[in-house]
This record gives structure tokens, sequence and C-alpha cells, in this order.
């Protein structure tokens, strides 16, 4: 157990080339795998945006090993930028995921064998290109209830006192039907803005903005939940599946004792003229041990 908390980070990744492309981003997602490498974070655990599950709870990836991984591919990155990457599974980890959940009351199953997405594979190659701590994902649930994804949050929020760090892999404007799709269809380019955003895409992004940078703890999973019935929440969302770790992020970073926290912005970038990828991160890293 530690004092101070891990922060709990939230990244929108966007469409599949932010595995690939530089920019501000990626640049935060490596910040960030620096300062856990830093101070020798012992687990991530993740829940994506691309992986539900049906019925009344979740389920928890638990491959066994970096050999039991198997990756689904990935659209438009060019192929000079592939690269073997091994997603360190931990069954361990997820078991403590589970238990946890468990004892919240929340439906949970571990699942040997997922088949993981970019929606995290993106993100872990790079927060850690070398190699990642033990890391495991949680599953949304189909009926995206606000409540309970702001609960399995809430129940993994222990971990960030014993130096496990919990990311949420979703996106904060990211409707993929209000998308512009032709430069990255015809060019591979997905920071392409022959137009500006359109105002509900800057209307929302500035609502989540004030959400997550403006409240802290109770207030903060408030505000996460409330954004799901802002006249604007279905522009922004065409479907609720990035939405749920956002929930997961406020739940694991809205505790009584994450009052007053500092929430921040760290980056942002726009993709396909209308999807705003804003990284948020909640909670600051504790001092380094000299
Ligand atoms: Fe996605």
């Amino acid at each position: 157990m530690t004092k101070s908390p891990t922060p709990v980070i939230l990244c929108s990744h966007g469409s599949t080339m932010m595995l690939g492309e530089d920019s501000s981003a990626g640049r935060y997602w490596e910040a960030v795998g620096r300062e856990a490498m830093a101070r020798n974070v012992e687990g991530v655990v993740f829940m994506g945006a691309h992986w539900e599950v049906s019925g009344a709870g979740v389920e928890i990836s638990s491959n066994p090993g970096r050999d039991a991984v198997v990756k689904q591919p990935v659209a438009w990155v060019t192929p000079d930028k592939y690269v073997d990457y091994e997603i360190n599974s931990s069954p361990e980890l997820a078991e403590r995921v589970q238990t946890l959940l468990t004892d919240a009351g929340i439906e949970a199953k571990l699942n040997p064998k997922l088949e993981w997405i970019h929606d995290v594979f993106l993100v872990l190659n790079w927060m850690f290109p070398k190699s990642s701590p033990p890391v495991t994902v949680i599953s949304t649930n189909a009926y995206y209830d606000p409540y309970l994804h702001t609960a399995i949050g809430a129940a993994v929020r222990p971990l960030r006192y014993q130096n496990i760090l919990i990311v949420g892999t979703g996106g904060t404007v990211h409707n993929l039907y209000r998308n512009a799709w032709d430069n990255i269809i015809l060019h591979r380019d997905n920071f392409a803005q022959t137009r500006p955003p359109q105002q509900w895409a800057l209307d929302f992004r500035n609502e989540t903005l004030d959400a997550f940078t403006k409240n802290s703890g109770p207030a903060l999973r408030r505000a996460a939940m409330r954004l799901m019935r802002h006249p604007l929440f279905r522009d922004a969302h065409g479907t609720d599946d990035h939405y749920a770790p956002v929930l997961f992020c406020a739940g694991a970073a809205g505790d009584q004792d994450d009052v007053g926290t500092k929430n921040t912005s760290p980056a942002e970038v726009w993709e396909l003229e209308q999807m705003c990828n804003t990284q948020f991160q909640m909670g600051e890293w504790a001092p380094i041990k000299a």
C-alpha cells in the first residue's frame, strides 16, 4: 500500500492510424509510460471500448501469458510501422480485478481467450514500447449502464494504492457516422482538416473538458454520468461504446478521497475532421523516492 494513488489515465485513442502516427496524444501516452516505469508500476488495468459482453456483468482478460495473446489486424497503418509487440497478459492481475469486482457485487468472469484489439494495444505500444508491466483488460457491458461502468471503476480504485495503473481507452467526441473518412481512405491521412470541426463537436468537446478538469471526487462521477444525458451526447457518440471507459475512469478517480485532485487534459488531437481525441489525467504522479 502507498499513500499516493497512481493517477487515472483516460486515453481517447481515435482512429487505428494513431498507432503509427506521431501526435501530441501519442507523446503523452509515451510520457505516461516513462512516469510509470520510473515508479516501477506493477500492473496496468484497462477498460477498452472495443470489447463488450452481453448479460449482467463483465469479463476480464486472463490470457495465460504473452504467447496466448492473439491481436486483431489494424486498418490503415502502413506496413513500415508494423512492429512485433508482445502483450504481457497477466491472469494473476485478472484474478485480483475479479475479486474486487465480485466483492463490489458486480458479476465478473475471466476470459482466457480474448482477442486483443487496437484500443488497448495501440496505447500499450506507445506507453511501453519495449515491454509492459503485467496487464489485463476489463470488458464493457453491452447495456452501457452509466452507473455500472462508474461502479466498475470505483471497485478497482484500491489498485491505485497498490502501484497499479488504471487506464480507460475510449473517446470524448467519437462518432464514426459523422467523421470525414475520405482523406484516411484515399491518402492515409488521419489528421487532414479540410474544414473546421462542426459546432456540435466543438461544444461537446468543451463540455467534456469542463466536466473532467473542473470537477473532482464524486462531483466528477456525477458530471461524467450527466454528460450521457447532454443534448449533444448522441451527436458526439453515435454509439455508447467509447464513452464507457470514460465513465470507468470517472469511477476510479471520483472517490471522496479524490476531492481536490488536480485533473488535467495534457494533450488533444483532432482526426477525421470531427473526432476529438482529448486525453485526461486524473491525479498526479507521486514524487520519485531518492
Ligand atoms: Fe475505438
